[in-house]
């Protein structure tokens, strides 16, 4: 039987967030979820203890639930701890110990490490190096290692439990737990050199804030409003507001605010994206303070709405079908606008323009549809 120790009993303190960085999301996941996924899909293991801190446990055990092997131990004050007291809960003859800040292992890579355990005795994930290694002493090159000799090592790595754990308690009985920062120094200084096996350059592990921006989301938007018709007791205007900026038309939009369509595409882009709600819901028109509303002053609410979920717009792509009036010399002023409302450049939006060749609503200028995708950030 192998059990995995999963550790998620850290604070995140180098990443920064007002919460562990295991729970953070990323792509709708929270991280820790990535691992125990992995893990699960290995047959093998029958076991996953997951080290967590008494504080944490109201947001991690839900995350357990939908994994039948899995159950939370308690952390301890530092890494090394953490994994002690859960091997001293395992009840596989293998245990393979892994960072719940590496998101991004895999069933092969979790499958190579148990199958070196089985060969060698242990496996310990690792890669070899990009970078030229150095040993320095006090900023002056000491020694250059043969960087085929060199290796970053990962997690998980995998050990016989009784040896692992014997390791362990000489560590503690020489008061020497606070030295190593993983399980294959441990086992190196008091059972045998541990055996490196293949891991991945994708398992990478998230520690600061910025480990995270590969947390990317499309949202996608659209959004219709009729002209006035003949006879429909045009209001008397003599423009249309499309991102922002009043275009002159003949035709007007029917609208309870503004009639931004372009705006009110990307806004539900903005926050499809987030997997909030779309504007009807934040905005919705029986509100008589949303009457004539400015668009533009939505749009710095969902801002608001999707930084609360911890986006920021990277890039937005909008596709406007009009028959009337003629766009194309707005739209640098669009950008313009658009670019200082979401903080962007004006190369990280596009918005192109275009008639319906007289076919359908559009082309019978009946009124204008807008298409807008979106892309997040981690912000
Ligand atoms: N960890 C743990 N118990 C601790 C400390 C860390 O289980 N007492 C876990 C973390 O949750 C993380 C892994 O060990 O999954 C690797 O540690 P690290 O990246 O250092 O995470 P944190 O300790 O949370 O971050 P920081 O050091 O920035 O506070
Ligand atoms: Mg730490």
């Amino acid at each position: 039987m192998i059990t995995a120790v999963i550790c998620a009993a850290g604070k995140g303190e180098r990443a920064g967030y007002s919460e562990n960085k295991i729970l953070r999301e990323l792509n709708g996941m929270p991280v820790l979820s990535y691992s125990l996924s992995a893990f699960a899909q290995c047959g093998e293991i029958e076991e996953i203890l997951v080290a967590c801190r008494e504080e944490d446990e109201k947001k991690i055990l839900p995350l357990l639930r939908p994994y039948p092997a899995a159950r939370a131990v308690r952390g301890g004050d530092f890494r090394t701890e953490s994994v002690y007291f859960a091997l001293n809960e395992a009840k596989g003859e293998i245990v393979l110990v892994h960072d719940a800040a590496r998101p991004f292992v895999t069933k092969e890579v979790i499958e190579n490490c148990i199958q070196s355990v089985k060969k060698y005795g242990s496996g310990v994930c690792a890669v070899p190096t990009v970078d030229t290694v150095v040993i320095a002493n006090d900023r002056n090159i000491q020694s250059v290692p043969a960087r085929q000799n060199v290796f970053s090592v990962q997690t998980p790595q995998g050990f016989y439990k009784d040896q692992l754990l014997q390791a362990f308690e000489r560590a503690y009985e020489e008061n020497r737990e606070r030295e190593f920062t993983d399980e294959s120094g441990i086992y190196a200084r008091y059972i045998a050199p541990p055996r490196l096996c293949d891991g991945d350059r994708n398992n990478k592990k998230l520690t600061y804030s910025e480990d995270f921006a590969p947390c990317e989301r499309v949202g996608f938007g659209v959004d219709t409003h009729a002209f006035y018709g003949e006879g429909e007791g045009t209001p008397l205007i003599n423009f249309i507001t499309l991102g922002g900026v009043r275009i002159p038309s003949e035709k007007i939009l029917k609208a309870h605010s503004d009639g931004d369509v372009l705006v009110h595409a990307l806004m539900d882009a903005l926050l499809s994206a987030a997997g909030l709600r779309d504007i009807g819901y934040y905005f919705p028109d029986t509100e008589p303070k949303y009457k004539g509303a400015f668009s533009m002053e939505l749009l710095r609410e969902v801002l608001r709405l999707i930084g609360k979920q911890g986006f920021s717009p990277k890039n937005v792509s909008i596709s406007v079908l009009a028959e009337t009036p003629r766009l194309s010399p707005y739209i640098a002023d669009m950008k313009k606008s658009l670019s200082e409302a979401l903080g962007l450049s004006k190369n990280a939006i596009g918005i192109a323009a275009g008639t319906n060749e007289k076919l359908g609503y559009v082309g019978e200028k009946k009124g204008i549809t807008c298409y807008a995708t979106v892309l997040l950030k981690n912000s």
